[in-house]
């Protein structure tokens, strides 16, 4: 990694800590999430996203404009992504448990663009491998629930007509220099890795540019995507278009403590496909716990949730807030201990993944509708 760049999208160094976020989305020229915003949304939404009240979308590029649009009769559309490079894990679906929310909230599109050419391009998975995990991660995320008649999935193998013509045109104002200093590319990585950020851009226009007339585009992501949709903003205006808005998020703790859930490491995450013994293994041996060595100091000193794997797992699956807090304050003060608190988390993993089970096979017979496709939108 260049030293340089403790975040591109391919890779986040391991000493990235909590309290660099602000400093990077500052650096980067995005906004943090601040009060007056979250009223807003209040006020539009009819409430705000645990994930906004607890951070972890914690800032911003031009959403206060995008909402007063909104406000005003504009409709906005959702544009998020993946690429898949291997099996989800329960941080992968983050992003996409809050898109939905947005969705539902603002009863908006959403394009879901799944990234296969980016991971051929960046990685040394094989084809074979690239087709099953491009199934496999969009049936995981579609299993959240996500509305068919608002929904078009653009796997951007099956659209390279599309992605091409539009994306050459982005292309064309994106010099090898700022591709460089953005992502931190050099002399030695392949032409591809330079043009992608292009086809990452399409999406954020394609409405516009299907309809004839310009549509506000919100993108959630985190952090690391950041890069490609500050080329975005600058260039779409010179094509004729807005520049996109975004939300966007930190990273989830992995299992082993901070930084980002890798995909390779099997141990750093709870996969989507793990069996209910491997859930509580992985709690149980891996787990990054905020709590003490002993149960006397735990019960004399209490736990720090904030850092503690089971915890946060707990949090980003239950919305009851209240009865979050009420944990929180007792794993704090040390009347639940480290074990009981995996456990807790244990149930609420144990249970959201049967949720998602409970869909699959109704999204994949269904799994042509959510398809992108131009008309659609027209
Ligand atoms: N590049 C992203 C990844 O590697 C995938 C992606 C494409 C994406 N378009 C996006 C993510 C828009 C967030 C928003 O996972």
């Amino acid at each position: 990694m260049a030293d340089d760049h403790e975040i591109t999208p391919w890779e986040v160094s391991n000493t990235f800590q909590e309290a660099q976020y602000e400093k990077i989305a500052k650096e980067f020229g995005a906004k943090i999430i601040d009060e007056g915003l979250r009223e807003e949304i209040k006020y539009l939404a009819g409430e705000v996203h645990r994930f906004i009240q607890y951070d972890i979308f914690f800032a911003h590029r031009d959403l206060d404009q995008l909402l007063d649009g909104y406000k005003k009769g504009r409709k906005f559309y959702l544009y998020t992504g993946r690429g898949p490079s291997g099996k989800m894990h329960l941080g992968h679906l983050i992003p996409f448990m809050f898109t939905k929310w947005l969705q539902d909230r603002f009863d908006v599109d959403l394009i879901i663009q799944i990234t296969d050419d980016e991971k051929y391009i960046f990685r040394d998975t094989s084809e074979a491998d690239l087709k099953k995990y491009t199934q496999n991660n969009i049936l995981d995320i579609l299993s959240l629930g996500f509305k068919p008649e608002k929904t078009h999935v653009m796997i951007d193998s099956d659209n390279s007509n599309l992605l091409y013509n539009y994306g050459i045109r982005v292309a064309k104002h994106i010099t090898a220099s700022t591709v460089k200093s953005v992502f931190g590319l050099k002399d030695s990585d392949n032409i591809g890795k330079f043009f992608f950020t292009s086809i990452q851009s399409v999406p954020a226009f394609i409405v516009s540019a299907i309809t004839g007339h310009n549509v506000p585009c919100l993108i959630p992501y985190a952090i690391d995507q950041d890069p490609h949709f500050k080329i975005s903003r600058d260039i779409l205006p010179k094509l004729g278009y807005e520049k996109p808005a975004s939300i966007i998020s930190k990273f989830i703790p992995s299992l082993k403590g901070s930084g980002k859930m890798s995909s390779s490491d099997e141990t750093s995450g709870i996969y989507l496909d793990d069996d209910n013994k491997t859930i509580k293994r992985k709690l149980m041996k891996y787990a990054f716990s905020g709590g003490r060595d002993t149960m006397e100091e735990q019960r004399r000193l209490g736990a720090n949730p904030d850092i503690d794997f089971a915890f946060n797992t707990y949090r980003m699956l239950e919305p009851d807030m209240t009865k979050v807090s009420k944990i929180y304050e007792e794993y704090r003060s040390g009347h639940i201990l480290s074990g009981e608190m995996k456990m807790l988390a244990y149930e609420k993993i144990t249970e959201f993944l049967e949720t998602l089970n409970s869909r699959r096979d109704a999204v994949l017979k269904n799994m042509d509708d959510y398809r992108f496709n131009p008309e659609r939108f027209l």
